[in-house]
């Protein structure tokens, strides 16, 4: 059987093909159990995680809360507005005060880039990177992956392209660190403000209007432009980013005809992607949220329950 060797998971650099396979397949095998009657397993009965929010989400803290009650490990939350942060505490202080109530593992996001890395080194629990700054969100890409070989049955060889914000997000940086080791041929595109200058270090192919982008692709995932870690705005104006850069039906109609589209959430409907396109036949953005759930079972297990060496 497989071993996966890790304390923490802080972002899909440390992880290697093996682990994400190990991860995608333990995965497959936890999805059914959200279709039972009774969504509960014993697996983690015992173990206790704390989800230690400083940024809003919706997603991923549901989502790892139900991972972790569905696999019966115990969970609390906190949020930086109701812990004694707003009284002045350091992250480092509270992270060993949570420590010292022996938590198994800490699920951190948190607006610095690195704050999960910083606590990994503090805390004896596992860390889990829920999304640090504009760095790494592992969980999203292993979702997202998961998705991707379900829909598409491999990833090896399968064309993307990502189009938005890439400078700051998290989100495409996770995934093109994946994408790129898991085999697939990435493309990015958006507002050359948007893109890296040296983004084609990382492997992927720069084509900044995305109608020529979807051409070709198995896949087309859209990015929200991250306004609140733009210093200064990178584009004239909304109406003017949606009309050159958001996935709408027309641009839709230049895309191969079994491509799936993909957003992380939260979408701005009406900016980076047209309300049809969103709910249209290629969507598959609620699978992705469904198949986060199994993801962080998968995740969660693997840290805390499964088997090391
Ligand atoms: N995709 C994602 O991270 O969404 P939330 O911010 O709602 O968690």
């Amino acid at each position: 059987m497989a071993k996966f060797n890790h304390k923490d998971l802080l972002g899909m650099q440390q992880l290697s093909v093996e682990d994400i396979r190990h991860i995608l397949d333990t995965a497959e095998s936890f999805k059914e159990i959200s279709t039972r009657d009774i969504k509960k397993v014993p697996t983690l009965r015992g173990k206790s995680v704390v989800n230690f929010f400083y940024e809003p989400s919706t997603r991923t803290k549901t989502s790892f809360e139900m991972a972790a009650k569905r696999l019966s490990a115990d969970t609390v939350s906190l949020s930086a507005s109701g812990s004694s942060m707003v009284k002045g505490e350091t992250l480092i202080d509270t992270a060993r005060n949570l420590q010292a109530m022996n938590p198994d593992l800490i699920v951190l996001r948190h607006s610095s880039s690195g704050a999960p890395h910083l606590l990994a080194k503090e805390v004896e629990a596992g860390i889990i990177n829920a999304g640090d700054g504009i760095n790494e969100h592992p969980t999203q890409a292993l979702l997202d992956l998961f998705t991707i070989r379900e829909k598409k049955g491999r990833i090896k060889g399968m064309k993307i392209a990502i189009i938005g914000d890439i400078s700051h997000s998290r989100v495409a940086r996770s995934n093109i660190i994946g994408l790129i080791k898991m085999g697939a041929e990435v493309t990015v595109s958006g507002p050359p403000t948007m893109i890296p200058m040296d983004i084609d270090k990382l492997g992927v192919r720069v084509v900044h209007d995305p109608v020529e982008a979807v051409k070709e692709e198995d896949v087309v995932m859209l990015l929200r432009i991250q306004l609140e870690r733009q210093n200064k705005v990178l584009f004239p104006g909304l109406r003017e980013y949606a009309s050159f850069f958001g996935l709408s039906g027309e641009v839709m109609k230049g895309a191969k005809d079994d491509v799936i589209v993909m957003h992380p959430g939260p979408m701005n409907r009406g900016v980076e992607i047209t309300s049809d396109v969103a709910d249209g036949p290629y969507s598959v953005i609620l699978d992705q949220v469904t198949n986060g759930v199994a993801v962080r079972m998968a995740v969660l297990y693997l840290l805390i329950g499964g088997s090391k060496e």
